[in-house]
């Protein structure tokens, strides 16, 4: 069943293209606006939500993270991003135009379930984004936009993860269709460039070699940091995330603003950070001052690997190990620049003697509270 891969950690990273393409599928009409009928909440409740909370677990909660941004910039409806397992002990302010997007890829996570019941409770209207056709939490929403991952075997979630980040995009921009904002020409443009995502992360998996090889040399470390800002932030946790549960190394993310706040002080000589460089073009003011950061961990002897997009060459200076993306829009980059912290993982496990599928203490999913 793993298809020729050793993993079915491998396989679903190779997966991922079509993962994304089928999660757009039908979805995107030929006059390239968004049709999501399959979401049975009324138009006139989206156009009259006042807030959005998002709840997840984990990963799916690094994709809520980055549907922050989509949201809030497409739609300017204010969005929280809550842990699912916080929120309902907190007496979060909820009420009937209040939008509760639950993110779970089995829909079974009891965390998610428990905090979107709370949320009903109080009146919010419930939407579902979840890989598993009939789980409970899908079952337990007011509507439900599936991700068409397909199944996913591994402990570690990948080719889920990309298709949550895709349903985000669609929500964030269908809230944007339905609304009206001034962004129409900007949402248009996106859908464009969401039809052709699937063809970059295609290519951002041809280029993992050099990421490989770089993993297997880093295994006998014992620390590793992740680095990133704006939508770069949550890949930057996601990517921590990926190395702690399967290399069961000390593996941490930081926005890159933070570092001077504290982090700067774990660098010492040749201790691996990752940086997840943001677009220079469009948000060019956080791309100078990334590369500002990468030159102040450099200079306290960090071992600097760098993310980013093709054609920047300001980041080369400073770039111990540098892993090229595609040239994406800001917003949705963390749909290729996941790809190698995922690969990255997966081999520096492979390389420490871990069992990439069954991570230690680790569970699929988890239906306790
Ligand atoms: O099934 P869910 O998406 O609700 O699961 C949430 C988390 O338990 C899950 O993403 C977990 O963090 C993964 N092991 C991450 O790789």
């Amino acid at each position: 069943e793993k298809g020729g891969y050793a993993s079915f950690m491998l396989k679903e990273i190779a997966e991922q293209p079509k993962a994304v393409a089928d999660t757009l599928l039908g979805r995107i009409d030929a006059e390239g606006s968004l049709t999501l009928d399959e979401v049975r909440i009324p138009v006139s409740v989206l156009r009259e939500a006042t807030k959005v909370v998002i709840v997840a677990c984990g990963t799916a909660f690094h994709a809520g993270l980055i549907a922050k941004y989509a949201i809030e910039h497409w739609t300017r409806i204010p969005c929280e991003v809550e842990l699912a397992s916080e929120f309902r002990y907190r007496d979060p302010i909820l009420d009937q135009r209040t939008l509760v997007v639950a993110i779970s890829q089995s829909g079974e996570t009891m965390d998610t379930l428990m905090a979107l019941r709370h949320a009903r409770e109080q009146g919010a209207r419930v939407l579902a984004i979840c890989n598993t056709n009939g789980s409970t939490i899908p079952r337990e929403s007011d509507a439900v936009l599936y991700t068409h991952a397909g199944p996913e075997v591994a402990v570690a979630s990948t080719k889920a993860f990309l298709t949550q980040l895709v349903a985000c995009y669609l929500v964030a921009l269908y809230l944007g269709q339905v609304r009206g904002t001034k962004w129409g020409d900007e949402i248009r443009a996106v859908i464009r460039d969401l039809a052709r995502i699937a063809e970059d992360v295609e290519r951002v998996l041809e280029t993992m070699e050099p990421v490989r090889e770089l993993a297997r040399s880093l295994a006998g470390h014992d620390t590793v940091l992740f680095l990133g800002r704006h939508v770069g932030h949550p890949v930057a946790l996601e990517g921590a995330l990926k190395l702690k549960e399967l290399a069961y190394m000390h593996a941490e993310g930081f926005a890159a603003g933070e570092l001077k706040h504290g982090p700067i002080a774990l660098v010492e000589e040749g201790l691996p950070v990752v940086v997840v460089v943001p677009s220079p073009r469009g948000r060019s003011v956080l791309h100078g001052k990334i590369v500002s950061n990468i030159q102040e961990i450099r200079a306290r002897g960090a071992r600097t690997i760098v993310i980013a997009e093709e054609g920047d060459e300001a980041v080369v200076p400073y770039a111990d190990h540098l892993i090229r993306v595609p040239v994406t829009p800001t917003l949705l980059q963390p749909l290729v620049s996941t790809v190698p912290l995922q690969v990255f993982a997966c081999e520096l496990a492979t390389a420490r003697g871990n069992e990439v599928d069954q991570p230690r203490n680790l569970a699929k999913s988890v239906t306790v509270e």
